[in-house]
């Protein structure tokens, strides 16, 4: 799989890759991720990227074209355009395990106060990553990347994603380790029985009894 993330800031962006499971994935050539600065592509003179709304109002509205010379510089047959704002779909794991199949994403960090609203007739899709406004797409991007990076192929093992949290619409089962006991916290019992026939029985059990105890509008299939 191959993304492309299109930011004015690709330093935020460089210990997040750097590190633990998405360095080895990018290592192993699972992933090739790679960030476009499109101030690189602004044809003004001091590589200006944003300008002043049309209508008046407050703060600076991003420019097309800079980010659509930018896209096209690296867009193909095969790749799927996603912008990262407030006002895209919330994202949650069903999306993170349709994207995983993509061959090609770019991605596309909004910062400003908005963007010129033509920019919507270039992508495919909007993705918020919720109900908050942040500083720019950036986080948003590099949580997406994470969250499918580590669904694609041989990066984890393919128990642990397919026990993921909200993979069948419940949250994931407790776990423990070593002690036994924790200041005076024992681990469940059967945990230690050695029957797993019984441990997959619990383990099922605590799923639903923490989903409804904690998101019960996942059960109802409210969150989508
Ligand atoms: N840019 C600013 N806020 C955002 C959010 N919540 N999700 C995605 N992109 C954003």
């Amino acid at each position: 799989m191959k993304i492309d993330i299109l930011t004015l800031f690709p330093n935020m962006f460089e210990g997040i890759f750097r590190e633990s499971i998405i360095k080895r994935a990018i290592a192993n050539q699972k992933v090739e991720i790679n960030l476009i600065n499109f101030r690189d592509f602004s044809s003004l003179n001091n590589q200006q990227v944003d300008d002043t709304p049309y209508g008046g109002g407050a703060g600076m509205v991003l420019r097309c074209e800079p980010l659509i010379a930018a896209l096209e510089s690296v867009k193909t047959k095969d790749s799927l355009v996603i912008l990262l704002t407030p006002q895209g779909k919330t994202y949650n794991q069903q999306m993170a395990q349709s994207l995983t199949k993509q061959k090609h994403l770019i991605l596309i960090c909004g910062h400003y106060e908005g963007f010129d609203e033509r920019i919507l007739n270039f992508v495919d899709q909007e993705i918020s990553i919720g109900d908050f406004v942040l500083t720019g797409g950036e986080i948003a991007a590099a949580a997406i990347v994470d969250s499918v990076v580590r669904l694609v192929d041989e990066v984890i093992n393919a128990e642990s994603a397919n026990n993921d949290s909200f993979s069948n619409n419940l949250l994931d089962y407790p776990t423990y380790t070593k002690p036994r006991v924790f200041r005076g916290l024992e681990v469940p019992e059967v945990l230690l029985s050695g029957n797993h026939e019984k441990i997959n029985k619990w383990r099922q059990e605590k799923q639903i009894e923490i989903t409804k105890q904690k998101r019960p509008d996942l059960l109802k299939g409210e969150n989508k």
